[in-house]
């Protein structure tokens, strides 16, 4: 057991223990993870290495992963729906994903030179998605937000780029604020003050805000959007708005920046773009795009991505914009994009994640319904979201609609110590949720996998119920 958390049991008051039988198991499930983050945490900062990971009282050490489960260094195996921070729609270790790696290593990691793979991936995204007229690889999505950043800057010759609040980019300084903290546009701690004030930040799903900046502004190249709205939908974004959006933005001379990292080849294989039918001017991937290894692309209309090409900069006598990446479009990552691509061009897998997710938020609604705890489950295509209801208000889970009630509904819930409690009880469950936000479902989750999720859920509300964390009579649910 982690050092930390034996010594925190020990000094607990009488109503902590009451409340600790969820972290106890935990704790008795998981002594080696427990023992690496103590390890970990005189090597790394909090013992973690991405912000996401951080789970309290520690996150689990993984040992290996197969399909939709994974199992930890301690042999407890788990539904993952976490799928690689979104990387793999087709779970993992596809068997066609992992012997294109194979077969890759074996002819070489790295030739600092062209390679046949890097056409053929960038060809199977230009197939894909509708706006990829030209395509440049990054090794991140935070790369490709940059790129794309600085692309709409250069070729139109406006410094301000428009963003929603709440909506995640990566985590470069023109996307560092505005996401969970400093929502009024100020800088997070190390961000320049003038790069900040660069950015302008708008209300989610706010077109009238939008067209208020391009009315009267004349210095914005591009606005910038998760296009099912932030955080995996999260505050959801009605796909009208989208529509709107493209409109005031082509109105006004402005770029449309859709940052499909998430939902690129996952909400259908051409991502919101092809399923929405709405053409943005650049669109920025990764994730999925290179199926589960690093890497990540720019794609867009060819008059822009000519910023970055030679002759094209030389012949329209213009500075080019300079761009380097040691590992961009990596032949590893390559034969495990192109592998992933073909799949997903050739196959149901988007549908079948969808379908499975769906089926997991209409089950996990009638859970709550029965047992009578006020809150939802959400979202759209492969994504579930938790609606916990901080506020109270009078909903019924099977019929609560996201994109009805208004977006302030989806302010942060600040009852931390539940939220990390239910996320405990499902791990104890044998369920990994992405946090205790949601999650996100691939095309290797069955039928089994959905009904020992559900089976999870009720008796994690259940010990969230003895624990007294959750009221033990059914709620109100009158309807919305
Ligand atoms: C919508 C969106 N954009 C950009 C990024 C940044 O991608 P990366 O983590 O590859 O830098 C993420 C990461 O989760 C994302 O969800």
């Amino acid at each position: 057991m982690a050092a930390f958390w034996r010594a925190k049991i020990k000094s607990m008051s009488a109503e902590t223990a009451r409340e600790s039988l969820i972290l106890g198991s935990y704790l008795e499930r998981t002594p080696r993870s427990g023992r690496r983050h103590d390890e970990a945490r005189g090597l790394l900062p909090s013992g973690i290495v991405h912000d996401a990971r951080r789970t309290w009282p520690y996150g689990l050490y993984v040992d290996r992963a197969m399909g939709s489960r994974k199992w930890d260094i301690d042999g407890n195996e788990y539904v993952d729906y976490h799928g690689g921070h979104g990387a793999l729609l087709l779970g993992h270790q596809h068997p066609a994903v992992v012997a294109a790696v194979q077969a890759q290593l074996r002819k070489g990691m790295h030739f600092a030179a062209g390679h046949e793979l890097q056409i053929e991936w960038a060809r199977l995204i230009q197939e894909l998605i509708p706006s990829a007229e030209r395509v440049r690889f990054t090794s991140s999505g935070t790369e490709a937000t940059l790129l794309a950043m600085r692309l709409a800057r250069a070729s139109t010759g406006k410094g301000k780029i428009v963003r929603f609040q709440t909506h995640f980019h990566g985590w470069h300084d023109h996307a560092a604020f505005g996401v969970k903290e400093h929502l009024d546009g100020t800088p997070t701690v190390g961000v320049l003050a003038d790069v900040a004030a660069n950015i302008i930040l708008v209300k989610p799903n706010d077109a009238a805000g939008v067209a208020r900046v391009l009315g009267e502004r004349r210095d914005v190249a591009a606005v910038i959007i998760e296009p099912v709205g932030s955080s995996s939908g999260a505050i959801p974004t009605p796909p009208a708005f989208l529509q709107e959006l493209r409109e005031i933005t082509s109105r006004h001379g402005v770029l449309l920046i859709f940052d499909e990292v998430v939902t690129g080849f996952r909400v259908s294989p051409g991502g919101a773009q092809a399923l929405y039918g709405i053409m943005p001017d650049l669109t920025t991937l990764a994730k999925i795009v290179a199926g589960g290894m690093p890497g990540g692309a720019v794609a867009g209309r060819k008059d822009i991505l000519d910023w970055l090409d030679h002759e094209a900069s030389a012949a329209g006598g213009r500075e080019r914009i300079a761009h380097e990446g040691t590992h961009n479009a990596h032949p590893v990552s390559a034969a495990a994009g192109i592998a992933t691509l073909k799949l997903i061009r050739d196959t149901d897998a988007c549908a079948r994640a969808s379908a499975s997710a769906g089926q997991l938020r209409a089950g996990m609604n009638t859970v709550l319904e029965e047992e009578g705890v006020p809150w939802a489950v959400y979202g759209v295509h492969s994504f579930f979201n938790f609606f916990t209801n901080p506020e109270n208000h009078a909903i019924q889970p099977t019929t609560f609609d996201a994109q009805a009630v208004p977006i302030e509904w989806f302010k942060p819930d600040k009852r931390e110590r539940l939220l990390a409690k239910m996320r405990l009880a499902m791990l104890v469950h044998g369920i990994d949720l992405k946090s205790w936000r949601g999650g996100i479902v691939s095309s290797a989750h069955t039928q089994a996998d959905i009904d020992s999720t559900l089976e999870a859920w009720r008796r994690s509300l259940r010990a969230l119920k003895e624990e007294g964390d959750l009221p033990q009579t059914a709620a109100a649910t009158r309807a919305q």
